[in-house]
């Protein structure tokens, strides 16, 4: 058995497409323009590729995009300051710091700093909280993204074994409450396995849709998979391959790799994501998708308050 390959990309521009149209009709009917601000601390490379991809995709879909890069030595008071500027600043709708910070920022506590109203990534606790609860403000961009692979694949959610591999806040915590949640696209028996897991191989020859977080390249592969299972590689690694150049001779050639052995796990699975174009520009999708509702719910609240 060859997996479907389940396309990222390809959804994502369906979705976005979407995004665009709802973005122009609010537009139209508020003279709002939503908008984002990505906060980018340091040199880290792949984040600055990251906010890149983020603000180009915020003005691609008719929104404003503020975009502050920050040095290294910035100061957790300073981080700060510009968090309640932009919490402050009314045409600001959504306010993303890209993670991770460098050492010495407080993370936590620049985190907590966001309006609520304005966490677009839903990392505050408030907005923890309610998803938790069943009742979210904002869904976390990279579980919303595979959620949404997930039910517009058709993939049934229902009653099935999920396992995830990583418990981090900002995908494996999540990415379980929204698998636990009652409705589409979830409704699930959810695992969440991580580095002090015991018979992981057990739980996941069971599981019936895999949801790899844990950062480790092509960790899982085909035999560790339930044969069918759907395979979902949120992981993003950078690795030497060994290559050829164009007169053959034997060369490192740098490449993406997921969490997952696509070669093997495609022979196994019935579905699988790719890595690039899998998770990834769900993720972005996601996260305009917040940035707009983050806008009709700021602009409900003073139309509300005049
Ligand atoms: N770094 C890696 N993923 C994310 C994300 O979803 N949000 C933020 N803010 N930073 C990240």
């Amino acid at each position: 058995m060859t997996a479907q390959i389940l396309d990222g990309k390809g959804l994502a521009e369906i979705i976005r497409a979407e995004i665009k149209e709802d973005v122009a009709r609010f537009v139209a009917e508020t003279q709002v323009q939503p908008g984002l601000a990505v906060v980018l601390v340091g040199e880290n490379p792949a984040s600055q590729v990251y906010v890149r991809n983020k603000e180009a995709a915020c003005v691609k879909a008719g929104m404003k995009s503020v975009m502050r890069r920050l040095p290294t030595e910035t100061t957790t008071e300073e981080l700060l300051a510009l968090v309640a500027e932009m919490n402050a600043d009314p045409t600001i709708h959504g306010i993303l710091i890209q993670l991770p910070l460098p050492k010495g920022i407080d993370e936590q506590r620049v985190l907590d700093a966001i309006d609520p109203e304005k966490d677009v990534d839903a990392f505050h606790p408030e907005n923890v909280g309610l998803i938790s609860q069943g009742r979210p403000r904002f869904l976390p961009c990279t579980p919303y993204g595979v959620q949404q692979i997930l039910v517009r694949s058709n993939i049934e959610t229902k009653g099935k074994r999920v396992a995830i591999l990583g418990r981090s806040d900002i995908v494996g915590k999540p990415m379980a409450l929204l698998l636990l949640q009652k409705g589409i696209g979830a409704d699930a028996t959810v695992t969440v396995c991580h580095s002090r897991t015991e018979n992981l191989a057990e739980i996941l020859r069971e599981a019936d849709i895999v949801v790899a977080a844990i950062g480790k390249p092509e960790f899982v592969t085909g035999d560790m998979l339930k044969p069918g299972a759907v395979v979902i590689d949120v992981g993003i690694n950078r690795v030497e391959k060994d290559g050829v150049d164009e007169n053959g001779a034997p060369i490192k050639v740098s490449k993406l790799v997921g969490d997952v052995d696509f070669e093997s796990a495609k022979e196994v699975a019935s579905a699988i994501t790719p890595v690039p174009g899998g998770v990834g520009p769900l993720t972005v999708t996601m996260l305009l998708l917040n940035a707009l509702n983050a806008a009709r719910r700021q602009t409900a609240a003073a139309q509300a308050s005049k």
